[in-house]
């Protein structure tokens, strides 16, 4: 396997900039997801590393190799779309070596490498089927195994577990993944869904509007948002954003949403001065009601409203109002909730996000 490196990528349709210049390095070995909105340039860029896209600036280098214009098909990658693209008049066992015989690979060498692929996938009792005798999960399974038999040096794939049912994406989720570990392969995995990203990835990599707004582990980007934009898309649900004000006091300093002054850790933030305004930042899961998880240690007590309690069994999420604000948290261990109910509530101060309330960027220390 092999890297990936991007150096000021640049894609124009027309005039029109939907790359905007896109710096990364993908290291050997390397699972990494491109994850953003609809419309972000997810699959422009993962077209572009394919080749099936031109290159409008930039360089892309593959293993030691710039390929800015090698065609695809010698570009050492393989590639998994959405829709399975399968020869519908053609067995299994033809589709997985189809490209391969294409090659001019001997009988023996196709015979090896697709039954080491259907032996990887379970595939083995479908070899002699054609593709509509077959399930979404089955026919997503033969495309990834299409893949695998070009041993190709990087693996893309392209939002390729959209179209199966929750389960069997849940289930599939997790084969590409062991599958990813078994061959210590290079993926570049492009999806809209932030729990795929953050299940899979070894990098994430979050884009908006043509450009890479963060780049790191699962935890870096959920953890330390750079910004409002990330902080939103990662993480289900959504984290909580409230207006506030920077306050001195003789305990220290807190950030005060509506009535509510929450302690925090002045030293990890680089604040606006007293009575600035910021942007708060709390996830469902650090506002907890009280007798329910861990009260946290340092913190504001409140109160809110339920307007709303979806119940998922194990956990529940509360639409509450807190001093005039929508906001949801998540109730562990949960009890009945009625609309209506007031629920007495702890913010986690330790854990709260801060943002300029204007340019949006996280004002935490790096
Ligand atoms: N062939 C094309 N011609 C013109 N514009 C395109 C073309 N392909 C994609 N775009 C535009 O480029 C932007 C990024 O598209 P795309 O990469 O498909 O987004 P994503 O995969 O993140 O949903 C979108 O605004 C889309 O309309
Ligand atoms: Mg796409």
């Amino acid at each position: 396997m092999v890297s990936v490196k991007l150096r000021d990528m640049v894609k124009l349709y027309g005039d029109y900039l939907a790359i905007k210049g896109v710096d990364l390095d993908i290291e050997d070995g390397t699972f990494c997801v491109f994850v953003g909105p609809s419309g972000c340039g997810k699959s422009t860029l993962l077209r572009m590393i394919a080749g099936l896209e031109t290159i409008s600036h930039g360089s892309l280098t593959i293993g030691d190799r710039v390929v800015n214009d090698v065609p695809s098909r010698d570009r050492g990658i393989a590639m998994v779309f959405q829709s399975y693209a399968l020869y519908p008049h053609m067995s299994v066992r033809d589709n997985l070596g189809f490209g391969l015989k294409i090659s001019g690979a001997s009988n023996e060498e196709i015979a090896r490498r697709c039954d080491a692929a259907a032996d990887m996938l379970g595939l083995g009792p479908y070899m002699e089927r054609r593709p509509s005798q077959l399930s979404g999960g089955q026919r997503q399974r033969v495309a990834i195994g299409r893949a695998m038999v070009r041993e190709p040096d990087v693996f893309l794939f392209d939002e390729p577990l959209s179209n199966l049912d929750a389960k069997l994406r849940n289930q599939t989720r997790v084969e590409i993944k062991r599958l990813q570990q078994q061959l210590a392969a290079t993926v570049i995995f492009v999806t809209h869904d932030q729990v795929e990203a953050m299940t899979l990835a070894d990098k994430i990599v979050v884009l908006r509007d043509g450009l890479v707004e963060q780049t790191g582990t699962p935890l870096d980007v959920f953890e330390r948002p750079r910004n409002k934009f990330v902080a939103g898309f990662i993480g289900a649900p959504s984290m909580n954003f409230i207006d506030g004000t920077i306050v001195r006091g003789p305990g220290g300093v807190a950030v005060r949403a509506g009535n509510v002054d929450i302690p925090i850790n002045a030293e990890h933030f680089d604040l606006p001065a007293e009575g600035e305004a910021i942007t708060i930042g709390l996830r469902p899961e650090d506002i907890v009601p009280e007798g329910h998880g861990q009260a946290p240690e340092m913190g504001a007590d409140t109160e809110g409203q339920v307007g709303f309690a979806e119940m998922l069994g194990n956990e529940s999420l509360l639409f509450l109002t807190v001093a005039g604000t929508e906001l949801v948290a998540r109730m562990q261990r949960p009890r009945i909730v009625e609309t209506g109910e007031t629920i007495r509530l702890r913010l986690d101060g330790s854990r709260v996000h801060l943002f300029d309330a204007k340019t949006e960027e996280s004002v935490r220390k790096q």
